[in-house]
């Protein structure tokens, strides 16, 4: 069995649930506190023993590209101040993993941006899937989707109890239990009405790509968007492999919408030493207008 060693993060989607700032301003490299988004994922994959990032990335995400790049100037200029503890935090990222770019000339869909990337797995070859603006804090939970592909051998999709009419924006899972926490899918329904949805649990931006999805990948046809859908790859790989669902624990932050982007800052700011303590009172005294 060949390990899996890389990640797959499509970054060149629009951002438009995000605009105007994301026009400028790549979603992944938003802020939350004082690090980019991306760093919060990316460093989820490395301490999942990702070694091999391959980012889908397009004209506007430059910025993304340096992040993870020596910038030599900055380095130079801390070292002259003998600031070491800032130069080790620019430093840190650059050498956690391999990085890799491929490009997405137009956004053609989170599957079209996946297949730009394929060339670069081996044949059946698995890997993990995240997507660049999904953060998850807590244990690293790649790390524990890998632990059950090694079991399994089957593509796994990371699943969160989802309460209310927010399951009407998500992929809703149906099946059966099989281990604490795991679930045999046995159908996939893309954004159901509230009360169709066969059950809680919405699938979330970590996954692990199996030959299977990728076949079903670069079968599909695009939907009358014009968009290439990896929910639809998956939904049709059932029919060949065995999928499961994983169910997580840990909070979950979509930081491609204003309300997420802004809980993962109150969370993570809460959890900061430099700024935790004040930042409770703040939140605890404020009063809006
Ligand atoms: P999202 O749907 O979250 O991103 O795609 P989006 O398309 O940027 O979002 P909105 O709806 O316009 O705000 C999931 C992931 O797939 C990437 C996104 O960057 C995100 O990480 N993606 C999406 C691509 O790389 N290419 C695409 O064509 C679409």
């Amino acid at each position: 069995m060949k390990k899996i060693t890389k990640a797959i993060i499509p970054v060149a989607g629009l951002g438009t649930r995000i605009l105007p700032a994301s026009k400028t301003i790549p979603k992944e490299m938003f802020p939350i506190v004082d690090r980019p988004v991306i760093h919060y994922i990316v460093k989820e994959a490395v301490e999942s023993g990702i070694r091999d990032i391959i980012f889908v990335t397009s004209s506007t995400k430059r910025s993304l590209e340096d992040y993870f790049d020596v910038n030599c100037e900055l380095e130079s200029a801390l070292v002259k101040k003998g600031k070491k503890s800032q130069l080790e935090l620019v430093r840190e990222m650059t050498t956690w993993a391999n990085y890799y770019f491929v490009r997405q000339g137009e956004p053609r869909g989170d599957g079209d941006a996946i297949l730009r990337a394929r060339r670069l797995l081996a044949p059946d070859e698995a890997c993990v899937v995240m997507w660049g603006d999904d953060v998850i804090i807590g244990a690293p939970v790649i790390k524990q989707m890998i632990k059950l592909w090694e079991k399994y051998q089957a593509p796994i999709v990371a699943v969160e109890e989802i309460t209310g009419p927010a399951i009407e924006k998500y992929g809703v899972i149906a099946g059966k239990k099989v281990a604490p926490n795991l679930y045999h899918i046995s159908h996939i329904i893309e954004k159901p009405k509230l009360e169709e949805a066969p059950s809680k649990l919405g699938i979330v931006g970590h996954y692990i790509m199996t030959s299977e999805v990728v076949d079903a990948l670069i079968e599909q046809e695009p939907a009358p968007d014009g968009e290439i859908r990896f929910s639809h790859a998956l939904r049709d790989a059932l029919v060949k492999t065995p999928v499961y669902a994983y169910r997580f624990s840990g909070q979950r932050f979509d930081c491609g919408s204003k309300l997420g982007w802004i809980q993962a800052n109150i969370a993570m700011g809460l959890k900061d030493k430099e700024i935790g303590r004040d930042l409770k009172k703040y939140l605890a005294e404020f009063k809006p207008d």
